[in-house]
């Protein structure tokens, strides 16, 4: 495997939080990031901002749902930089609510963007990693895919379910490929952006001016996991507050 300084990363939902913040750090440290959102504008400042402090970075639209976006991503890389070292799978939303609600469109959205988005990488990735001969997933769970609380039940369960997937994966990987799970706790992002319901919402963000802590401390956690040598596998990390209960 190639030497951390020069690792290519691609990155989902780096266009904000913990994605952006990722993007950021991976490329001070010598690495070559590609980056996938929806917000093409935000990623395109993103870019122009790593290639302005010295930095190597590119960047695609990709929408997670579409499987295509996913694989449209993995081969930007591997044709702008001639491989791909890591996959993080971050793109994440957290429409959260109780049951009693109904949300259903919002249970659908948090499988298809939490899940699936996750094993869409996966499908993208897989087979690359495997012709390389390394790899290394990331993806992004949470703290709520260990306990889940009141209005978390489906997101919390995507995120149960990708920690799971990231197991299974670990398990089938081989002594090739790596796999990561990251588990944050509370952190200062968009994140309750994507929550519909505005009293749950309320309460979350109260939350978080309380006690989250900076996206820099969960790009650091990946960026460990990264740098390790290949026979070292960091299989999860959980970064929360220190208030967090
Ligand atoms: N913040 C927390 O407290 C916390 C705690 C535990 C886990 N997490 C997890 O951390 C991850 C990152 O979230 P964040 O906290 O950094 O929130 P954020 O600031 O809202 O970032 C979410 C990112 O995901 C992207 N995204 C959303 N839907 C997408 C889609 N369909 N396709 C592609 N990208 C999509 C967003 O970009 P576009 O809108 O431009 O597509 C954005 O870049 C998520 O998986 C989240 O569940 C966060």
């Amino acid at each position: 495997m190639s030497g951390t300084e020069s690792k290519v990363v691609a990155i989902t939902g780096a266009s904000s939080g913990i994605g952006e913040a990722a993007a950021l750090l991976l490329s001070e440290r010598g690495m070559k990031v590609v980056l996938g959102a929806r917000g093409l504008d935000r990623l395109e400042f993103l870019v122009a901002r790593i290639v302005d402090a010295g930095g190597e970075a590119a960047c695609a639209r990709t929408d997670v749902k579409r499987r295509e976006d996913l694989s449209e991503l993995v081969k930007l890389a591997c044709e702008r930089y001639g491989k791909l070292d890591v996959l993080v799978s971050n793109a994440g939303i957290a429409p959260i609510s109780l049951l009693d609600d109904l949300r259903v469109e919002d249970w659908e959205d948090m499988i298809d963007v939490n899940i699936k988005g996750v094993l869409y990488g996966i499908a993208a990735a897989l087979p690359v990693f495997r012709k390389q001969g390394f790899g290394h997933f990331v993806n992004t769970a949470s703290t709520a895919g260990h306990k889940t609380v009141p209005t978390m039940s489906v997101y919390s369960g995507t995120k149960f379910a990708v920690r799971a997937i990231s197991e299974g994966l670990r398990q089938e990987a081989g002594d090739k490929l790596r796999v990561t799970i990251i588990s944050p706790g509370f952190v200062h992002t968009n994140l309750a952006d994507s929550m519909t319901n505005p009293e749950v919402k309320a309460q979350i963000v109260g939350t978080m001016d309380k006690m989250a802590i900076s996206p820099d401390a969960i790009a650091r956690a990946i960026a460990f996991a990264i740098e390790q040598p290949a026979d070292v596998d960091v299989n999860e990390i959980i970064v929360r507050p220190t208030a967090q209960g």
